[in-house]
């Protein structure tokens, strides 16, 4: 492959500092954020560094998210603002390059580009690596850019190697994409189809964080637990086989990976959860609905039987783990009785925590246009009830913990003076006193405080010598 041509040098006549500057504004889930990320390492050759401000960047990249409602509105009313910024600037002499990424970037490219001129390019998520030349194009002023196909090539293949260290506890795209066509969901549409990385890159990129110091590590996928791929010997493997590759790699302490969906928690992924110490006992697993009916009606392919069934085997291979889910309110042809399935669901397993929404209808989908749609009112309702019943479940789930000894992996410090903050292996933050030393290492922490969203404790000397010498007097 020939390296893609240079940008052209900006047309304006004043005299412009080296080097360019490029602000991100991202929206979503935590693949975008991870795109952004390496959005920014495929620029970072052309000279582009982080800017704070859009004021004061050569380019800015809008990193959307169609998940829910009123999407596109959203992205419009920010583009009116990113196109105020771009006119001082041009007023100033300074050009700026406005590129549109994203799911909302991929669904609706043609519009942006009608509505929103000023737009100088739009990509979306399968065309990262193709940036430079994008920029190139559009710094010669050749017009819009737009670029949301599916290339047959994965952008997997095409992306530099990670440049920014990414921390302590760092994110790893594994998989992109989804097949399951959910019928409510855009993702299928916006992201294609399934996408594994090949296993020999995955490993490569979890080396070179641990090098960098990364202590756990979260796979990210839209369908993650579908990941499949090739061992060096040729065989097909699945996610508990990857689990277990990097969970030898020395100096990584924790694992964990999302979304995950019931159909694809195999018998080797559940053991995974039993026998790999670095596998963190929790799990993002959406279920949506506790009702069949309305599962059916969502294309989910799995029971709410099928769910409570995979639910025990993961409490038996590992009694700790922490459960969460997403859930829709108000799917079109929800009854009350479909409802209270959901929450007698909830009920029986009993969740740490959850993400719940009430369904918006996303142009495209099968269930947009299905009958039976449920009146605002009547969503609103179901989604305050069953909001009321998470907040309990987590409220008790974090009482549960208070009096527990945990390791916590501390990552950076509070707001309060003398404080440190790690992570639980239930993904709480937990606070404690302590010298910064503590950051970047796991320690046993007795809980013994439970907040809204996070816990304190006090550090557990017998059980953490080198830490005991490290602290400072109270
Ligand atoms: N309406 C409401 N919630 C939705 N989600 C996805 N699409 C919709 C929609 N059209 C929720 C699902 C999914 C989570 C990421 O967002 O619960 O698991
Ligand atoms: Fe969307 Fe998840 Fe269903 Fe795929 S499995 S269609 S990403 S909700």
């Amino acid at each position: 492959m020939t390296a893609p041509p240079p940008p052209a040098p900006p047309s304006s006549a004043t005299p412009r500092a080296p080097g360019r500057r490029l602000h991100m504004i991202t929206w979503g889930c935590q693949m975008n954020v991870y795109d952004s990320g390496r959005m920014a390492d495929v620029l970072a050759p052309l000279g582009y560094a982080p800017a704070d401000r859009p004021d004061d960047a050569d380019m800015i990249i809008l990193n959307t998210c169609h998940i829910r409602d009123r999407a596109a509105e959203k992205v419009f009313s920010e583009l009116g603002r990113l196109r105020l910024v771009k006119q001082a600037r041009a007023e100033a002499g300074h050009p700026t390059i406005l590129a549109v990424a994203g799911c909302v970037a991929q669904a609706e490219g043609a519009e942006i580009l009608a509505r929103a001129p000023y737009v100088d390019i739009v990509l979306g998520p399968q065309t990262y690596h193709r940036l430079p030349e994008m920029v190139a194009r559009a710094s010669r002023a050749a017009g819009a850019v737009i670029d949301t196909d599916f290339p047959a090539e994965q952008k997997f293949d095409h992306l530099p190697e990670q440049s920014a260290p990414q921390g302590l506890a760092a994110f790893l795209t594994i998989q992109e994409g989804c097949d399951k066509f959910c019928s409510f969901c855009v993702v299928p549409y916006t992201r294609g189809s399934e996408a594994s990385r090949p296993a020999a890159a995955i490993l490569a990129e979890a080396r070179r964080l641990v090098a960098q110091g990364t202590r756990e590590i979260t796979l990210l996928g839209q369908n993650v637990n579908a990941w499949h791929g090739a061992g060096p010997d040729g065989a097909p493997r699945s996610l508990g086989w990857l689990m277990r590759a990097l969970a030898d790699l020395p100096g990584l302490l924790r694992l964990r990976y999302t979304t995950s969906h019931p159909r694809d928690m195999d018998d080797e992924l559940i053991a995974a959860h039993a026998e790999i110490p670095a596998v963190m006992p929790f799990l993002h697993l959406p279920v949506q609905s506790g009702s069949d009916r309305i599962l059916a009606a969502m294309n989910r392919r799995h029971s709410a039987a099928d769910y409570r069934a995979t639910i025990a085997r993961l409490r038996a291979a590992r009694p700790d783990i922490a459960l969460t889910s997403d859930f829709i309110v108000g799917h079109p042809g929800e009854t009350d009785a479909d409802f209270a399935a959901t929450l007698a669901l909830i009920r029986d397993i009993g969740f740490a925590s959850a993400f719940s929404f009430k369904y918006s209808p996303r142009p495209g989908t099968p269930a947009a246009g299905a009958p039976h749609q449920v009146p605002e009112p009547v969503k609103d309702a179901r989604l305050q009830e069953l909001q009321a019943l998470l907040r309990d479940q987590q409220a008790a789930f974090n009482a549960d913990c208070v009096g527990r000894t945990a390791p916590v992996l501390f990552t950076h410090t509070g707001r309060h003076p003398g404080q440190v903050v790690g992570r639980s292996p239930w993904l709480q933050p937990v606070h404690v006193i302590g010298p910064t030393s503590l950051i970047g290492q796991e320690l046993m922490v007795k809980i013994t405080t439970t907040h809204t969203n996070s816990l304190s404790g006090t550090l557990v000397p017998a059980s953490n010598p080198a830490a005991t010498q490290e602290r400072t007097p109270a």
